[in-house]
């Protein structure tokens, strides 16, 4: 299994088409520190170079274990963080200003047990700071050697635009990264966040490309309430039985569909997904135990055709994805009616998951994108909006 790797926006940077998260490393995912230390040299050694973490997750025992796991191993990886969230009873020990962000780096420093971050992340918008005390503060830090490059996550595409302007006019470093929610289930970033991101050639790594869990198969109609750390978490977003959560249910149940016809598991089929939107460099998977892990692994083993670059396109509307055609969803409303099918009406368009995951080994999202049908609102993009996740589950 070989894991592509792809440019990390126009930083010149090379990175895995996975990143491995470590959400779920410390008390309030996984609290074995040997178990995370085994899934990151897991990832490791199966070429993913990228590793995401937070001050918060665990309040800063997930950095710890990061630390222990990059021990000798700290050059081969791209190492991100982020600051924001609350790491103390003080009114100021949180948030984006400046005087924060000095005392959080060092803090995040230490706990990762390295002498800089390549990726230092806004983990949220705040709207009462400027985002020129922000950015200056992040532009000390690059200029001191202790970060060496700046992201933001959860951003709307204002601010980003609103960060780039800020850097040209200032004299600031650019923000490079972007780390939005996104699955097939939450594809709210695909109306702007997204495009703004290509058109100012950020990365953007994904988070929650599982959807939390919804799309690894354990959660399914009919089925019993299965068992797992963020049901206990967050009962109510997990609840089979709750109405909010049947239209996920049957996106599910169709997805599945569309993996078994395709060869797929719908792990590889979601995460096939994310990957195949030309904007994404590389989704965040999140595994809590090793076996997870493995089962996520094989989702980006197949590498982009050679001389096929990825490209933007200006010519689809927000919210088409050439992997989830409207003729194989579940509708929520009224289908149009027939078209006559002549010679230039196929009945069916191409399958489009041939070229996802595993499968995709012969042109990759390019091949798709040719082959795919016209674009159409799905049903799936409005139900599922309902799961545009803004919070994570880190505190
Ligand atoms: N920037 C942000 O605000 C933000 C927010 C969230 C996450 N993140 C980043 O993104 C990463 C990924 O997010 P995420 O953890 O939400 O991703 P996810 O992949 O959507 O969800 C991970 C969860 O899915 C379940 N799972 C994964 N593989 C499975 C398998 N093979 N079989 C059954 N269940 C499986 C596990 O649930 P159980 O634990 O219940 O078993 C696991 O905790 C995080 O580690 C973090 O680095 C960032």
């Amino acid at each position: 299994m070989t894991i592509p790797y792809r440019p990390f926006g126009r930083t010149g940077v090379q990175v895995s088409a996975l990143a491995l998260g470590a959400m779920n490393f410390g008390g309030l995912g996984n609290p074995s520190h040997e178990d995370g230390v085994r899934i990151v040299h897991r990832a490791l050694d199966a070429g993913i170079n990228i590793v995401d973490t937070a001050d918060v997750y665990s309040r800063g025992e997930s950095e710890v274990i990061v630390g222990k796991a990059l021990a000798g191993r700290r050059d081969d990886v791209f190492l991100a963080t982020k600051f924001h969230g609350r790491m103390g009873e003080d009114v100021n020990r949180s948030g984006n200003s400046r005087r924060w962000i000095h005392r959080a780096v060092e803090a995040s420093l230490e706990r990762l047990g390295t002498d800089h971050i390549d990726l230092y992340q806004v983990h949220r918008p705040e709207e009462d700071t400027d985002f020129d005390e922000t950015l200056g503060a992040l532009t000390d830090l690059v200029r001191q050697g202790k970060i060496r490059y700046i992201g933001t996550s959860t951003f709307p595409a204002s601010r980003i635009v609103e960060g780039q302007w800020t850097a040209e006019r200032r004299g600031r470093e650019r923000v490079v990264a972007e780390q939005p929610p996104y699955s097939v289930l939450a594809r709210g970033v695909e109306a702007e966040v997204l495009p703004v991101a290509q058109r100012y050639g950020l990365a953007v790594i994904p988070w929650s490309p599982l959807a939390g869990g919804w799309l690894t198969g354990r959660y399914r109609a009919g089925g019993a309430q299965p068992h797992s750390s963020r049901a206990d978490r967050q009962p109510g977003r997990f609840d089979l039985g709750s109405a909010e959560n049947a239209d996920k249910l049957a996106a599910v149940e169709a997805l599945a569909v569309l993996a078994d016809e395709a060869g797929l598991t719908l792990v590889e089929l979601a995460l096939g997904f994310v990957l195949a939107h030309p904007a994404v460099t590389a989704p965040i998977i999140g595994p809590r135990t090793l076996a997870q892990l493995e089962d996520q692994l094989g989702a980006a083993a197949t590498p982009p055709a050679p001389g096929r670059p990825r490209r933007h396109r200006q010519d689809r509307p927000p919210g088409h994805h050439p992997l989830l055609p409207r003729h194989r969803l579940p509708p929520t409303r009224p289908p149009p009616p027939p078209r006559p099918l002549t010679r230039h009406h196929p009945a069916r368009p191409a399958h489009p998951l041939r070229w996802a995951g595993r499968a995709c080994s012969h042109g990759g999202a390019e091949a798709g994108r040719r082959r795919g049908p016209p674009h159409h609102r799905s049903g799936l993009t409005r139900g599922l909006a309902a799961d545009r996740q803004t919070r994570d589950l880190s505190q």
